[in-house]
């Protein structure tokens, strides 16, 4: 089944999301819920708090987009109880948008290596580490577990600058392709 997607404003996205167990309740059925629901809104990755589920479970699938950005053929993954360990290299800047929040892309500086734990959908542990956009990508995913959204890491003036599109978001005045939640 599919999730609706909870929009900025919602009050989990802001939420420290908790590790779970291994046996937690229909895992393996919520992890591929998640994939559904990514796949139908068309995003390259998904994180647990955005179905409203404040566990730290996000999912990445770049392959799709592999055609534009070769890195990403072959990398689709599941990443449980994920902690970021290290951070290192000069910051780059590139435009991000989210799912949660509709119909904005703006320049976002992350770490340009990341060193990640996490366990995958077969419990196994993974000690890995990234660079570029895959990096990217897991830190805008990250973020998530940990209740922050892109537009947190905008320049000072940006966020001036989307704030009165951010509150029109949280009041439900955009429009998105696919089923949304605002509270
Ligand atoms: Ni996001």
């Amino acid at each position: 089944m599919t999730y609706p997607i909870v929009v900025y404003g919602h009050p989990v996205l802001r939420k420290v999301a908790e590790d779970i167990g291994k046996d937690y309740p229909g895992l393996q059925q919520l992890i591929d819920d998640l994939f559904e629901t990514m796949y139908k809104s068309e995003g390259v990755g998904l994180a647990a708090p955005q179905i409203g589920k404040s566990i730290r479970l996000f999912i990445i699938d770049g392959t799709p987009y592999a055609e534009d950005i070769p890195e990403l053929a072959d990398f689709k993954k599941v990443f449980i109880n994920a902690h970021i360990t290290e951070k290192s290299g000069d910051p780059e800047f590139m435009k991000e948008g989210c799912l949660s929040i509709p119909n904005l892309r703006e320049e976002v500086s992350r770490d340009a290596h990341i060193r990640i734990q996490y366990f995958d959908r077969d419990w196994v542990f993974r000690d890995e580490t990234y660079e570029g956009f895959i990096a990217r990508v897991i830190q805008h995913e990250y973020d998530h577990l940990d209740g922050i959204l892109f537009t947190d890491r905008v320049s000072p003036l940006r966020k001036r600058l989307i704030r009165g599109k951010l509150n029109a978001i949280s009041r439900g005045k955009f429009e998105a392709d696919y089923q949304t939640i605002l509270r």
